[in-house]
């Protein structure tokens, strides 16, 4: 069978991940990278003649890519930024391509529900880069729960506490921006960097294999600790799915010790612990144990994997679909109309650690704020320890259909 044709939008940052699994692929026979797109030739130059010395075919603009590569192209790779999501992908789907467009999928739930139209209509596939959900102990975790293993889910609840530097917000002119260039980018650690773990308890308290829950409300506190952004950096956030599972999730890009994400699962016959390190531990209430990981199958490069099996009519659907990150969506709204603002951490409660490109911003004891907000099964306010905190209202996301960003205030308090 031919290999699948793959091209990259892009090479530099995430784009150049994308091109390094493609590289795997080639390996394994399934996939081949033929082409990418460069639009600045002068800061990409010596990629660009890598790549071209490899025979990859350089596009210098997505029009000209989806132009010039029908009937050679098969998957188009969006690693771009958050802000050129909706357009590039609408863009792909109509001239006829399948995609693989980066998470976070889409900014607002109205552009999300314009490409699930869009992609129904045209028949070609959208698969979603939430890799995690392309993880061997994700869908294991999800075969159990709809299998009735945990009994009824409870809870699932998520903390993960990812330092973020200077060179992290220079690398691009959207990084901590909640509009880029007129359009939402609301990049932040909910949104961006850890969103895959949102996004994985959606997933999991979905009572079907491939779909996530749908969200009744969404409650949400959203932070920042650096002056020189707009979007958040420290956030909590609780949500109820329609059929009674409470979800939590605790973040910063601000703390003095990281940790990696943790999830824990409580359900009324089983309670389990996932990590980032892929480790899942079960624990029956009749006393019996699990434990599994992902057997050395790597997430990140499952994503392409699926996409060249997709074509190949060797696998039925996406794992990460729009779909079912729809909910993801919904809940990132959400938790924008119930905070209103992005509230500025005081600087007398921020720290700043090391120096040039690696300076960083410390909420003061955040790891412990949020260690017994996450304990408690509360947001940062409930506690009353900071003054800083700010509670937020409960909003309902039933239905929910648009999201109205002029109901968002992006001002300094
Ligand atoms: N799955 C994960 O774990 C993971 C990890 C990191 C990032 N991401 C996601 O990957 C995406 C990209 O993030 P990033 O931080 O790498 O963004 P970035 O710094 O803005 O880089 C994006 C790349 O896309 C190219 N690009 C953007 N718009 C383009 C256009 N209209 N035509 C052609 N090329 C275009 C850029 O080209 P230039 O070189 O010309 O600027 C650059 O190479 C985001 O959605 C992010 O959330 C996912």
């Amino acid at each position: 069978m031919k290999k699948v044709a793959f091209a990259v939008v892009g090479v530099r940052n995430f784009a150049a991940e994308h091109i390094k699994q493609l590289s795997l692929l080639a390996e394994e026979g399934l996939g081949e990278l033929k082409a990418v797109v460069i639009t600045d030739m002068d800061k990409n130059k010596a990629k660009a003649q890598e790549l071209a010395d490899r025979g990859i075919t350089i596009y210098q603009s997505y029009s000209e890519l989806l132009e010039k590569g029908k009937g050679t192209i098969d998957v188009i790779t969006l690693p771009t930024s958050i802000h050129t999501h909706y357009q590039m992908a609408l863009d792909g789907m109509r001239a006829g391509y399948n995609l693989v467009l980066e998470k976070p999928p889409v900014p607002t739930v109205q552009q999300m529900d314009e490409l699930i139209k869009v992609e129904n209509e045209t028949g070609v596939f959208c698969s979603i880069g939430f890799q995690q959900i392309h993880a061997q102990t994700i869908q294991r975790l999800k075969q159990m729960i709809v299998a009735g293993d945990f009994g009824e889910i409870k809870e699932i609840a998520c903390r993960g506490y990812w330092s973020r530097n200077i060179a992290y917000y220079n690398r691009n002119p959207w990084a901590g921006k909640v509009v880029f260039a007129g359009q939402l980018v609301m990049d932040g650690p909910i949104h961006n960097a850890l969103a895959h773990y949102l996004n994985n308890m959606i997933f999991l308290a979905g009572s079907e294999q491939h779909k996530s829950a749908e969200l009744a409300w969404v409650r949400a506190e959203l932070y920042r600790s650096r002056p020189f952004i707009t979007s958040d950096d420290t956030s909590c956030l609780e949500a109820e799915t329609t059929t009674g599972t409470k979800i939590y999730f605790y973040t910063t890009h601000s703390p003095r010790v990281e940790l990696d994400p943790i999830i824990e699962i409580i359900g009324t016959k089983a309670r389990a612990t996932w990590d980032y390190s892929q480790r899942t531990h079960v624990q029956f209430t009749n006393g019996e144990e699990l434990t599994f990981d992902n057997d050395g199958v790597d997430p990140w490069y499952e994503v392409m994997r699926t996409a060249a099996q997709l074509v190949r009519g060797e696998l039925e659907q996406p794992y990460s679909t729009l779909e079912n990150s729809r909910s993801f969506v919904v809940a990132i709204n959400g938790a924008y109309d119930s905070a209103k603002v992005i509230r500025p951490i005081p600087e007398e409660y921020v720290d700043w650690i090391s120096e040039g490109d690696d300076r960083r911003a410390v909420v003061r004891d955040i790891e412990d704020l949020f260690g017994e907000a996450f304990e408690k099964r509360v947001l940062l306010s409930d506690l009353n320890k900071v003054p800083w905190a700010a509670a937020t209202p409960k909003v309902s996301v039933r239905d929910y259909k648009e999201f109205n960003p002029f109901g968002v205030q992006e001002v300094i308090l």
